[in-house]
């Protein structure tokens, strides 16, 4: 089944998750990304900067940026405006799927249990985040909710390093990997690019057949 979030990811099969401290670095941040391989990412909406964050990184040509932690319809509109052009929530939230749909911006809810995963896809989000994958038990719990939905295509995300990549996406019902691992706290706050560009760049081959 095709998804809003295929034209996003356009065969990128991961996802970094980026919480910017500072807005001015944003640009540095960027181009690592894209050097390192990566097509998109997504700019938590966890610092005061997140919307300049945003801005910067939407305006580079190699990179697809969407907005993280969306949690109400206001932060959707503030999301758009600066250039997210998909929508992630750690969780389901009626007005954010339905204000995403409005602005017809692909959104992807998370979800936790199977009663979550089956309101995504009533509303028609076929795309979800497994949201935190690893607390919740990893690839044993994504396998286990997948069975009984097989239209359903996840994005794990939370705890997950680079050592749990091969075996998430070897699994058929997962679309991408989420994470921080590529761009920590700590290389951020260093502004250690060039090892965010040498773990992108890892990521990147092994996600790539
Ligand atoms: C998110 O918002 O998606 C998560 O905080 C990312 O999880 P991670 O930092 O454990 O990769």
């Amino acid at each position: 089944m095709t998804s809003p979030m295929d034209s996003v990811l356009q065969g990128s099969r991961i996802l970094p998750v980026l919480t910017v401290p500072d807005p001015a670095t944003a640009h540095l941040l960027a181009e690592a990304l894209a050097s390192g391989g990566a097509r998109c990412a997504e700019v938590t909406f966890r610092t005061v900067g997140a919307e300049q964050v945003l801005e910067t990184m939407a305006a580079h040509d190699a990179l697809t940026v969407g907005a993280g932690t969306v949690l109400t319809r206001e932060q959707v509109d503030r999301a758009v405006a600066a250039g997210a052009r998909f929508v992630v929530s750690p969780g389901y939230a009626e007005e954010v799927v339905a204000r995403c749909r409005e602005l017809e911006v692909p959104v992807v809810p998370g979800v936790a249990t199977a009663t979550e995963l089956m309101r995504a896809l009533r509303a028609g989000c076929h795309t979800v985040k497994l949201f935190p994958a690893e607390p919740l038990g990893g690839l044993r719990t994504l396998r286990a909710l997948a069975a009984p939905f097989p239209q359903a295509g996840f994005i794990p995300t939370g705890g997950i390093q680079d050592s749990h990549l091969a075996s998430y996406l070897a699994d058929p019902a997962v679309v991408a990997v989420g994470g921080s691992w590529m761009a920590t706290a700590t290389l951020l706050e260093r502004g250690d690019y060039a090892e965010i560009r040498r773990l992108t760049a890892e990521a990147v081959d092994r996600s790539t057949p």
